[in-house]
């Protein structure tokens, strides 16, 4: 029987569980790097472009002592008509105890869990699920505010083909935020997510409201026709200079990254006091180790 946990989204950890995170999250940050996962080999495979999130899971992993593989996909016996589900039964008889993965489809991962005997961390499938950069923008908000309760967070722009939003929301929603979220119709249907989060169309009434904004990169490599010109998109939704000056005066602002300067946002944001994405990319590496350490030590201890 497979007794080994996977994460696959956020809805996979109670609210007591992603606390542990941030514990455990809190306590690799402060320390000297741990050996925790020293007996233990863990493969990246990335069938998507990534910087933050491969070369934080690969430090990660590093920092936690852990045997360390990288599977280019294209270059692996995939290209020779080999099911990814093969794939992971061969890894797993190797011993391979920690499979992380990045795919365009949804669901991929989840797929790969279920022919897989170790731990699968989903590190982004399609638009369905990004959990370990949710986790991280959760935590760089509770490090901000404390307490979420009461706190409205706004996420803006192409939320539609975002799944750092779809993950976010669940965990903003378990940590008893008021999520908003922000978008033209071609980007956000009135009936996304119905009853996790309000949706808005007007970014100026909710930059004067809320206490975070997160902005998202507009994901044109998941759709063939832009729903709206770049010119009106800038108007209505690019945070610029002119709308930073609206926000409340502690008000933070953050970006899962990559993101495209004169896009979503324009240069001013990155002078901004409460641009927060240096910190969002540094507990990456935090929030990472904490997950790996979870998903492997804590099966162990529940093992024995
Ligand atoms: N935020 C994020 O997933 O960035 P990468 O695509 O660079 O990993």
């Amino acid at each position: 029987m497979r007794t080994r946990r996977s994460l696959i989204d956020l809805s996979d950890l109670a609210a007591g569980e992603i606390d542990e995170i941030f514990e455990r999250t809190k306590y690799f940050e402060s320390t000297r790097p741990s050996r925790s996962l020293e007996d233990v080999a863990c493969v990246n495979m990335f069938f998507e472009h990534s910087t933050r999130t491969m070369t934080s899971f690969t430090l990660a992993e590093q920092r936690l002592g852990a045997n360390v593989i990288t599977i280019w996909p294209s270059q692996s016996s995939l290209a020779k008509g080999e099911t990814i589900e093969d794939t992971a039964i061969t890894l797993g008889a190797m011993g391979i105890q920690v499979l992380v993965i990045r795919h365009p489809e949804d669901g991929f991962p989840a797929r790969v869990a279920l022919a897989f005997d170790g731990h699968v961390v989903n590190a982004g499938d399609g638009t369905h699920a990004h959990p370990t950069q949710a986790l991280l923008d959760l935590y760089t908000l509770r490090e901000e505010f404390g307490e979420l309760n009461g706190r409205t967070v706004a996420i803006v722009g192409d939320v539609e083909h975002s799944r750092v939003a779809r993950s976010s929301v669940h965990g903003l929603q378990a940590l008893g935020a008021d999520v908003v979220l922000v978008g033209p119709a071609g980007f956000l249907a009135s009936d996304f997510m119905p009853g996790k989060a309000r949706i808005e169309r007007d970014f100026d009434a909710v930059l004067r409201v809320a206490d975070a904004v997160v902005v998202l990169r507009i994901q044109r490599e998941r759709f063939a026709t832009m729903p709206l010109s770049n010119d009106e998109y800038v108007a209505r939704y690019q945070l610029n200079g002119k709308r930073l000056k609206t926000m409340r005066p502690h008000a933070i602002v953050m970006h899962p990254g990559p993101y495209n300067r004169g896009v979503e946002i324009d240069e001013s944001v990155l002078e901004f006091a409460g641009w927060r994405y240096a910190k969002q990319v540094m507990h990456g590496v935090g929030i990472r180790m904490a997950v790996l350490d979870f998903l492997v030590n804590r099966d162990r201890a529940v093992a024995r």
